[in-house]
C-alpha cells in the first residue's frame, strides 16, 4: 500500500499523517484522488494544501499521454507543502521545487518523505524568492525549463509584479507554464490579463462555478499555439 506523508507548516509544525493510496506503489492517480477524498473542505489541511493544488495534480495524472513528465525539466514556483512537486516527481519528471526560506524545512520533509525510492529523479528542492536573483540562481544557459508549474500563487500579496517577472524570466521559447488560479478579488483577477499581455493563455480546466478555479497553459508570445500544441503532444 502506498502512503503519502505529510507535515504542515501550519499550527503543528510537526503533524504528519499518512494518506493511503490503492494497491500500486506509483498509483498517482488514486494517489491525489485520495488526497482530494481525505481532505474534505472543512479539514484544516485544506489551509496547506491548496485546492488549486489538487486540480493541477488531477490534469496532470488524467493527461499524462498529452502532457508527458517523463525525463522532462520541470520547476514549481510556490510549492508550499509540496504536492505538486510530489505528483511530478512520481510522473518521472526532474522536478526542481521552489519556495520561500522559511518553507524550506516542511516543503524538504514532504517531498523527501513521499519520493525517496519512488520515482526516477530526486527532486531538488531550493530557495526561490520571486523577483529575486533569479538570472544568478537559474541561469538560462543551464536552466531550461519544459514545464513551469504554479497552484495558488496569486492572492493579496505584494509580490504579483515579482511573481510575473519570475514566470517571464524562467518562459523560454519552449517551455510551458500549467498554472492553477482561484478567482478573488479584482486586483488579483487582473494579474490574469496582465499576465495574458506576455503569454499566450488556454483554459484547460474552467472550475469557476463550483471551486472559482480555472487551469491555464501558457507559453511565449513569440510562440505560436500550433508549434506549442506539437510539442505538448
Ligand atoms: C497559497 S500557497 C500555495 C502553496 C501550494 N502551491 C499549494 O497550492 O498548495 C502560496 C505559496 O507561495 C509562496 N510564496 C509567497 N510569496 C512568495 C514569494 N515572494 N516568493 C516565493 N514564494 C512565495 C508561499 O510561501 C506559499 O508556499
Amino acid at each position: 500500500m502506498c502512503s503519502l506523508v505529510w507535515r504542515s507548516a501550519s499550527k503543528s509544525p510537526q503533524m504528519s499523517m499518512e494518506l493511503y493510496s490503492g494497491p500500486r506503489s506509483v498509483q498517482t492517480c488514486a494517489l491525489s484522488q485520495s488526497l482530494a477524498a481525505v481532505l474534505s473542505p472543512a479539514s484544516e489541511l485544506l489551509t496547506c494544501v491548496s485546492q488549486q493544488a489538487m486540480v493541477l495534480c488531477h490534469f496532470l495524472e488524467t493527461n499524462r499521454d498529452k502532457y508527458n513528465l517523463t525525463d522532462k525539466n520541470v520547476i514549481e514556483l510556490g510549492a508550499g507543502t509540496g504536492l505538486v512537486t510530489i505528483v511530478s516527481s512520481l510522473l518521472g519528471a526532474k522536478v526542481t521545487s521552489t519556495d520561500l526560506p522559511d518553507v524550506m524545512g516542511n516543503l524538504r520533509y514532504n517531498v523527501m518523505r513521499n519520493t525517496k525510492d519512488r520515482c526516477k529523479y530526486i527532486p531538488l528542492v531550493t530557495e526561490l524568492t520571486w523577483g529575486q536573483e533569479v538570472e544568478q540562481r537559474f541561469p538560462r544557459a543551464t536552466h531550461c525549463f519544459d514545464y513551469i508549474l504554479a497552484a495558488d500563487v496569486v492572492y493579496a500579496h505584494p509580490y504579483l509584479d515579482e511573481l510575473m517577472d519570475t514566470f517571464d524570466y524562467l518562459c523560454q521559447e519552449n517551455t510551458q507554464i500549467l498554472w492553477a488560479m482561484r478567482f478573488r478579488l479584482d486586483p488579483e483577477n487582473s494579474f490574469v490579463d496582465r499576465f495574458r499581455q506576455r503569454f499566450h493563455l488556454e483554459e484547460l480546466y474552467d472550475l469557476r462555478t463550483s471551486l472559482s478555479i480555472k487551469l491555464y497553459r501558457a507559453w511565449r508570445k513569440d510562440k505560436t499555439s500550433k508549434d506549442q500544441g506539437e510539442a505538448a503532444a
